[in-house]
């Protein structure tokens, strides 16, 4: 075992924090607190959040090489790994909005998917850290023994 193995856990923290707290901004301001700078603050964070995704998934996947083919093992780090890369494209799909149109959150005809992507959002950042905590603390996976 290396000093940095394993590699993911210093990675998980930013797109964890990033994501939701741009998804609960976000949701925020659609709900009706429309503050100019939230919109500002929450992309930021979501784009900021999202780019942090890629190497969380590539060193995830590394330690993933390294970790036991149990199968309590695999059944937690497959809902974990659909969770990662469910994260991938329900972040990708908002900032493809955000791309496509920059006042996206002020169009009414938008507000019912942009907050059912956030939701979805939440949702999949739960499963990540739950299941990657049960990984972790559970089943001691990149755990030193
Ligand atoms: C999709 C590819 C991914 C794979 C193959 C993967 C694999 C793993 C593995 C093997 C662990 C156990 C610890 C270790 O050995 O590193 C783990 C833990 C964890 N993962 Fe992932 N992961 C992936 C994506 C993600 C994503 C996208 C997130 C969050 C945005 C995430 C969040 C976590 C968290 C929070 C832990 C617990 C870390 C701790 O408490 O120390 N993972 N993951």
């Amino acid at each position: 075992m290396s000093i940095l193995d394993p590699l993911h856990p210093r990675f998980v923290h930013f797109p964890v924090a990033l994501l939701a707290t741009g998804s609960v901004i976000a949701l925020i301001y659609l709900l009706g607190w429309r503050r100019a700078a939230l919109p500002v603050v929450a992309w930021a964070m979501l784009f900021l959040g999202w780019l942090g995704i890629f190497p969380t998934i590539l060193s995830g996947l590394i330690d993933r090489n390294r970790a036991s083919g149990d199968p309590a093992v695999v059944a937690a780090l497959n809902p974990h790994i659909a969770a990662g890369f469910g994260l991938l494209i329900v972040y990708g799909w908002l900032l493809y909005e955000r791309l496509r149109s920059p006042a996206v959150l002020d169009q009414s005809r938008r507000r019912v998917l942009l907050i059912g992507l956030l939701l979805a959002g939440l949702v999949l950042l739960l499963v990540a850290g739950w299941s990657g905590g049960k990984l972790v603390y559970e089943l001691g996976v990149g755990v030193r023994r």
